[in-house]
């Protein structure tokens, strides 16, 4: 009975390889991100069924579209829509196989989710519990960015691919396939190759302003990229990605079955057939097949996910740490192991019985939120992974106990050493200009690279830790989610944040965006560069704060008397210059006048960027305190001070 069962398994993975071989050229496609919705439908409900009619039909419908099909079945509320759009280059056979591919992967990866969009190379499919539109503006689809940096001219590199790519966008929108390729010079020995899609139910107005947003979200300074957005995507590489064949002559009339040639078409049937066989061995070995199967995708998706924004798998689980572990690490919060006290707790040092160092924030107990809000904010930002963040290694939750726990970064934080006259000297122009081009990158992350747009709220010279080797290491990104402080929205009610380091618009409206946390760059910027706080400012000449004093400088042609005096030995004119400049753009009122994290990192690397002139910047928080504590009672009901560095102010 058994040595039978082992042979008809061994006949079938016989033929299965056997067919494989027949097979070869319609592989499997190549997976490239997937977003499940929110949304969960019951089992065995309408919806479910529907969806199941609505995906099983896809593959025959393949067959006949020319790469991209629209649908609706079943009567709401229980109405699904779906779409697939295949990439313009791939023939109709690579178009049903990926199509045939998804129906099935996208159940794998959203087992119970009303809807999915996912993305392979050569198609994607999208299905959803309503109407798939194209609504400008409401696009943050996964981004993606080659690993590997260009350090040949990056700025001249990213003109260039954005040339390359709009020219791509512009042919694509006037386009019946909404599909374009370009292939252009780059700064380096390769040349570049541009690829753009929208899926075709767009017209071409939509399309152009689609991929408009979709290239507009491409990485700078990246040897490859792509930007997902629903409705359609685009994609730049320093090799030939796509099939030249399909796209050199263009509009090649779309290739259908009917007009196939004679052998062309023998050649389907017998991929068919093959089909068939497949079908029918994985059929009855579904179940390993299937494990099979998603385990090597899953694999491929992790290599292109870590890859992309550092995201590896965690689970709440593996984050989760015992009370018992944290107080024997450190030392029952032994008064010894005070690292230092901010608005949001107390951090401590400790070492986990493997020797490894971290530091404990214990949350003080104003949190409004839930459990299981908690653990999800933690577990998100735990996934947050760039060079220039210090790192969430997990947290502990027990009784009233919050608590975080971090990796452990060994020279404290920035204003440790920028604002003691003993250590300012350890840090000279080149380490300063090194420190603000790595926070630049860790905010750019925040705000654009990771899968979430995170804006910090309370960026500030004790927040940037520096490393043993003094790279800026972010830390408290992420605790307005973590703390539950209203979540994360356009406007709030309980302002958190830092006096001085924050945006006249916020302070005073609640009103925040990626631009507060820009001024607040900016205000750093400032005092790296000039040594002085922003908080403490004791100038004699007249001008009462750090940003008035910086922009008379500024004005009168004098911006080079800024600069710390501890830094008159060596120095960049041309990046000290630099940075002044950006500060002052970033310290503007007008929050869109302030430029986003990647034109400063793109600044920052290159001297070829023309800078706009800076406003005045607005001064009004940045006087002494009293006036400032006058200001604020005026205009709110309640004004209250935490600590020195931490205030809160409820608006009306
Ligand atoms: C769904 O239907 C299947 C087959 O009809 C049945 O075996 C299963 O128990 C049902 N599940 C639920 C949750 O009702
Ligand atoms: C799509 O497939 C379904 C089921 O196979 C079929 O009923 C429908 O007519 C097809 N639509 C087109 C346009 O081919
Ligand atoms: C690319 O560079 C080569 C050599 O510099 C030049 O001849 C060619 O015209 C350039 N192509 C484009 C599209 O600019
Ligand atoms: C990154 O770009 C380089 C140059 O085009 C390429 O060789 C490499 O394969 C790319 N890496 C990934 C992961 O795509
Ligand atoms: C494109 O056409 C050339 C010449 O016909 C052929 O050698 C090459 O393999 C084709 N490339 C692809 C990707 O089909």
């Amino acid at each position: 009975m058994l040595s039978l069962k082992f042979f008809m398994i061994f006949v079938l993975l016989l033929s299965l390889s056997s067919s494989m071989i027949t097979f070869t050229g319609a592989a499997e496609p190549t997976y490239v991100n997937h977003a499940c919705s929110d949304n969960k439908f019951t089992r065995n409900s309408t919806y479910q069924s529907n969806m199941n009619t609505l995906l099983s039909s896809f593959p025959s419908n393949a067959s006949r579209s020319n790469g991209f099909y629209k649908t609706t079945t079943g009567h709401d509320p229980n109405r699904v829509y779906g779409l697939f759009q295949c990439r313009g280059d791939v023939t109709t056979t690579t178009c049903q196989d990926c199509v045939d591919f998804a129906s099935t992967d996208t159940i794998q990866r959203c087992p119970d989710q009303k809807g999915n969009i996912i993305w392979y190379d050569e198609c994607l499919l999208h299905y959803s519990d309503s109407s798939i539109i194209y609504t400008s503006g409401l696009n943050n689809g996964p981004l993606m960015a080659n690993g590997t940096e260009v350090t040949i001219e990056p700025s001249r590199f990213h003109q260039l691919m954005l040339e390359i790519m709009r020219e791509a966008a512009t042919q694509a929108a006037n386009d019946p396939k909404r599909f374009a390729t370009r292939k252009g010079n780059s700064t380096t020995s390769q040349p570049l190759y541009g690829l753009v899609q929208c899926t075709q139910d767009l017209s071409n107005t939509d399309c152009s302003r689609c991929l408009e947003e979709s290239i507009a979200n491409l990485r700078a300074g990246r040897m490859g990229g792509r930007s997902l957005i629903p409705n359609c995507y685009s994609r730049y590489e320093l090799y030939l990605f796509y099939n030249e064949n399909m796209t050199a002559s263009l509009p090649p009339p779309p290739p259908s079955s009917l007009t196939m040639p004679k052998g062309k078409s023998k050649v389907s049937s017998t991929i068919i057939i093959a089909i068939v066989a497949v079908i029918t061995v994985s059929g009855v070995l579904s179940v390993a097949g299937y494990c099979f199967l998603s385990r090597r995708s899953r694999k491929k998706y992790n290599t292109i996910q870590e890859e992309i924004a550092g995201i590896g798998i965690t689970t709440v689980e593996s984050l989760q740490f015992d009370f018992v572990t944290i107080q024997a690490a450190t030392n029952r919060f032994s008064t010894y192991n005070k690292l230092g006290a901010g608005g949001f707790g107390e951090v401590y040092k400790g070492v986990l019985p493997n020797g490894q160092e971290i530091a404990v924030k214990r949350l003080s107990r104003r949190s409004r939120q839930g459990v299981e809000e908690f653990k999800n904010e933690v577990e998100l930002v735990a996934k947050l992974q760039h060079r220039n963040l210090v790192r969430l290694l997990g947290f502990c939750l027990e009784g009233e106990e919050k608590i975080l726990v971090y990796e452990f970064v060994p020279n404290k934080s920035l204003d440790n050493f920028l604002f003691d006259p003993e250590k300012q000297g350890q840090l000279d122009w080149s380490r300063r200009y090194k420190i603000i081009g790595g926070i630049a990158r860790g905010i750019l992350y925040l705000h654009e690279d990771s899968r979430f747009r995170i804006i910090h709220r309370d960026l500030k010279a004790s927040n940037v830790l520096l490393d043993g080797n003094m790279n800026p290491k972010i830390s408290d990104f992420g605790m307005a989610r973590i703390f539950g402080v209203d979540q994360i929205q356009a406007k709030t009610k309980r302002i958190v944040g830092t006096y001085g380091y924050m945006s006249p618009e916020y302070a005073m409206r609640g009103q925040f965006s990626v631009k507060s946390d820009i001024y607040s760059f900016g205000v750093l910027v400032l005092e790296i560069i000039t040594g002085k706080k922003i908080n403490n400012f004791c100038q004699t000449d007249g001008v009462g704060d750090l940003l008035s004093y910086a922009w008379k400088h500024w004005r009168d042609g004098t911006p080079m008397q800024l600069l710390d005096s501890n830094l008159t030995d060596s120095y960049s004119r041309n990046e000290v210059m630099r940075c002044i400049h950006m500060g002052l753009l970033c310290v503007q009122e007008d929050p869109t006048a302030r430029p986003t994290m990647a034109t400063v990192v793109l600044m920052l690397n290159s001297y070829s960027v023309t800078l706009p002139l800076p406003k005045q910047p607005h001064a009004l928080f940045h006087g002494n305190r009293t006036e400032l504590n006058m200001q604020i009672t005026s205009n709110y009901m309640q004004w209250s001070v935490d600590d020195a560095s931490i205030t809160e102010v409820y608006p009306r």
